[in-house]
């Protein structure tokens, strides 16, 4: 497929100039900034986007591209542009002085080389972010330069994505396993496999006993309904509470739930097998943050031993969601068949409620997690504001505080509500609800939940604090 290359220098957009180009259906991939140029060129790019980064060009290890990329002569810039635009600018040093080849084809009032261009070598600098929303018409800017500029192809449409991964996964023998968590990643991921092998895709949801309110229940219903994959769940509450009893660690929290899910995993591929594939729901930031490198086609990657899986299962990893991004996902889902509800459910971290719960996990702080994050959820739902906003939950502690009820005094937990906008967890900014609805919230989970006397709301963003409290 034609495509967009985006050496990536270190900004914290890189990222997003991938995503506007894919929304306007072109391909755009984001690579290294020192990827060789025999790498670079076997990717067949019809443009390269240089991101910008947070190194001075100045300092004696600046990151460099291979010289020889300007030499590629791969294909205005701001056609149709029109009169000024308010253009989001961020960055540390400046072309005072443009080189011979260039002239300048933007200016602001303060930076006299804001957009520069050398036509003849069709090579184009801008000192402006236009994959940021807020600078007008930078869509229109990606599309000059991918489409009028690089001229390459609109072909990157979810329908036909499926279709040729649908039609690359028929093409692999062997039986294939898959965990699936009710989320939206493993969900999609198993429908596509099951798509192209049918009944060779078996698949296995661990219920944990430290998932969302009634969650197990929904997530099985889900799938025997909607979908005819093979389908097997484990109840394994007792199994995971039990490991979990007396420890308060929550880096040790997380190595226990990882440990027991292995544990199952192992024992049902033991059970069901042989499998010689393991599916996965990797999406491509997940790709690209481990520092894997990328094979040109490869949604099939060979690997032994991925997550902690003892070698001797010997399991090669298919990972079909490898190249997108989480609202591509999306899209793919409904493409199948997905339930809305599903489609919009909030992200959930894999050690669950064992995260959201401050100090040893205990049957009554779970159910207040539970009936709180409930009722969260409930009201955000009411204000038409769930799907508007990336997480939204309520984490408990030990802390207690004084509250007054019955004309008692008395010690109850106190609940934190967790919500958050972000468009990739990367970063994250607290939402700002309306008074009403926090105490709307607030009344609820101290009225409906006997054991909390207070609630609080995070106003914390990332960074410096994370989205999930441990
Ligand atoms: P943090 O808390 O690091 O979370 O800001 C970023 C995003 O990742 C989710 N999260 C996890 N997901 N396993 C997961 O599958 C985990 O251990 C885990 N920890 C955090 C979190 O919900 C948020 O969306």
């Amino acid at each position: 497929m034609e495509k967009i290359v985006v050496l990536d220098f270190g900004s914290q957009y890189s990222h997003l100039i991938c995503r506007r180009i894919r929304d306007f259906s072109v391909l755009a991939e984001l690579v290294p900034y020192n990827i060789s140029l025999d790498e670079l060129k076997k990717l067949e790019p019809k443009g390269i986007i240089f991101s910008g980064g947070p190194s001075s060009v100045y300092i004696s290890d600046a990151p460099m591209p291979a010289k020889e990329i300007f030499e590629m002569k791969l294909p205005d810039l701001l056609s149709g542009i029109g009169g000024p635009i308010r253009a989001w600018m961020s960055h540390g040093d400046e072309a005072e002085q443009v080189p011979s080849s260039f002239k300048t084809i933007g200016h602001t009032e303060t930076v006299s080389a804001a957009a520069i261009a050398d036509q003849k070598n069709s090579i184009y600098g801008i000192q402006f972010h236009p994959e940021v929303v807020h600078t007008e018409q930078g869509t229109a800017i990606l599309k000059n330069f991918a489409l009028k500029i690089c001229k390459v192809k609109q072909e990157w449409t979810m329908e036909t994505f499926v279709e040729n991964t649908v039609n690359e996964i028929s093409k692999i023998d062997g039986n294939v396993l898959c965990g699936v968590s009710g989320g939206i990643d493993s969900t999609v991921a198993a429908l596509l496999i099951h798509k192209a092998i049918g009944d060779r895709l078996k698949c296995i949801f661990v219920d944990n006993g430290l998932l969302r309110l009634n969650e197990e229940r929904e997530i099985e219903e889900m799938f025997r309904k909607n979908f005819a994959v093979n389908f097997s769940s484990v109840n394994a509450k007792q199994q995971f509470l039990s490991k979990l009893k007396g420890i308060t660690d929550p880096e040790q929290k997380r190595k226990i739930v990882g440990e027991e899910f292995i544990r199952i995993f192992t024992d049902f591929a033991q059970k069901n097998g042989p499998f010689k594939w393991l599916a996965q729901g990797t999406l491509y930031p997940d790709v690209i943050e481990s520092g894997v490198s990328k094979g040109p086609a490869a949604i099939i990657k060979t690997h032994h031993n991925v997550g902690g899986l003892p070698e001797w299962l010997n399991l090669e990893i298919l990972e079909p969601l490898r190249e997108l991004y989480k609202d591509e996902v999306r899209k793919v889902a409904e493409i199948l068949g997905v339930p809305k509800n599903l489609l919009m459910r909030h992200p959930f971290p894999g050690p669950g409620l064992a995260v959201r719960i401050i100090g040893e996990v205990t049957d009554k702080k779970l159910e207040i997690a539970k009936i709180a994050s409930k009722i969260v959820e409930e009201e955000l739902e009411e204000a038409e504001l769930y799907d508007k906003v990336w997480q939204a939950y309520a984490a408990v502690g030990d802390d207690r505080a004084v509250g007054v009820v019955g004309d008692e005094r008395k010690y109850g937990n106190i609940v934190m509500i967790r919500v958050v906008d972000s468009i990739d967890a990367m970063t994250a900014d607290w939402t700002r609800l309306p008074h009403g609805l926090l105490e709307k919230i607030s009344n609820r989970i101290t009225n409906e939940i006997e054991d909390v006397t207070w609630v609080t709301y995070v106003i914390s963003s990332k960074p410096p604090a994370t989205i999930e409290p441990q």
